[in-house]
């Protein structure tokens, strides 16, 4: 929930604090529209500002995380100095980052970061920034990070539960579902080397063009995940986490991948995809008729029978970023 405004911004003396959710996008065929907000974990970002003659970031990480500490190529100080700069404030951002949400997996660190923000400038100044202009900043963060201004981390990140990324490339919005109560979601990470610009990389590894046939199978499948929310059906939405055109193309990213998804399935979870760009791994299930932690550890026994180490959580669809002090 955002905070009430109306207070005059004293630069110095006021401190803004949010939190964003780490989140999974893509749901298998909703690459770029779909995600799901994570109840956890969560980055933390708290900003001040001081006056100046020029508009300038100081940066400081905290946490187990090797993100850039340069404030003109971290995504959070970069998304804040563009909102800053594109509406002519001139200051000094003092910004501090508490990175919970680990980096360069496949649960929207970069852009839990660049949303966090987005929404410190815009309570801070008090700018009245629309839903459009939160994802359109936000995005910035995901281009500098992944080369692609893409909106389904940044939209679930803001907005919190089961969203869906409307983008016409004009005016992106965000149109979010509560979860059911009982969806669950099981993650397991492999312990993998990858590229540092890892999401570039997985998206330099889809097709440019696809099947009609392929098109049609992610189309009916995104669908049923929609219906499902609607729903509140578990079983839909797992049954819609399918994917004939992204996911065939990057599983290679991830060892053991095909065997983790048995496993998962095996038992009993819904539905299994690769967390965004990956190498995440995320099983969806009922919590009244299956066992989550009995499904995240066959994930990770078979991670280990491929010869990959894991590591794996489980939690629940989640609320979107928001003010905790101001
Ligand atoms: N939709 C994005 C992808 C999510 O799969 O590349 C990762 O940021």
């Amino acid at each position: 929930m955002r905070n009430s405004r109306g207070r005059g911004t004293r630069p110095g003396r006021r401190v803004v604090a949010v939190v964003a959710p780490a989140s999974s996008a893509n749901l298998g065929p909703g690459f770029d529209v779909f995600a799901v907000a994570l109840e956890r974990p969560v980055d933390r970002l708290t900003l001040s500002a001081e006056k100046s003659s020029k508009t300038e970031a100081l940066l400081t990480v905290r946490g187990d995380s090797d993100v850039s500490v340069s404030a003109e190529e971290n995504a959070a100080s970069y998304v804040a100095l563009s909102i800053a700069r594109d509406r002519g404030i001139h200051t000094i951002l003092r910004i501090e980052l508490k990175k919970g949400i680990p980096v360069g997996v496949g649960l929207g660190s970069s852009a839990a970061s660049s949303v966090a923000a987005a929404l410190a400038v815009d309570e801070l100044f008090e700018l009245g920034l629309s839903q459009t202009e939160l994802l359109r900043f936000s995005a910035l963060g995901e281009r500098l990070s992944s080369g692609a201004a893409h909106y389904d981390n940044v939209a679930a990140s803001l907005v919190g539960g089961f969203s869906v990324a409307i983008n016409d490339g004009d005016r992106p919005r965000v149109i979010s579902f509560s979860p059911p109560r009982a969806l669950k979601l099981c993650l397991a990470t492999p312990v993998v080397a990858l590229p540092k610009r890892k999401t570039e990389f997985a998206r330099s590894l889809l097709p440019s063009a696809t099947k009609l046939s392929a098109a049609v199978h992610n189309l009916s499948m995104a669908s049923a995940i929609v219906s499902g929310f609607a729903r509140g059906d578990v079983e839909l939405i797992g049954y819609g986490m399918r994917d004939e055109i992204i996911e065939p193309a990057r599983a290679g990213m991830i060892p053991g991948f095909r065997e983790v998804r048995k496993a998962a399935i095996q038992s009993g979870a819904s539905g299994v995809c690769i967390s965004g760009a990956g190498p995440t791994v995320l099983a969806v299930t009922d919590s009244r008729s299956t066992s989550p932690p009995s499904i995240l550890k066959a994930m990770l026994h078979a991670f280990g029978d491929s010869g990959v180490k894991a590591t794996g959580f489980i939690t629940k669809v989640g609320r979107g970023a928001r003010v905790v002090a101001s």
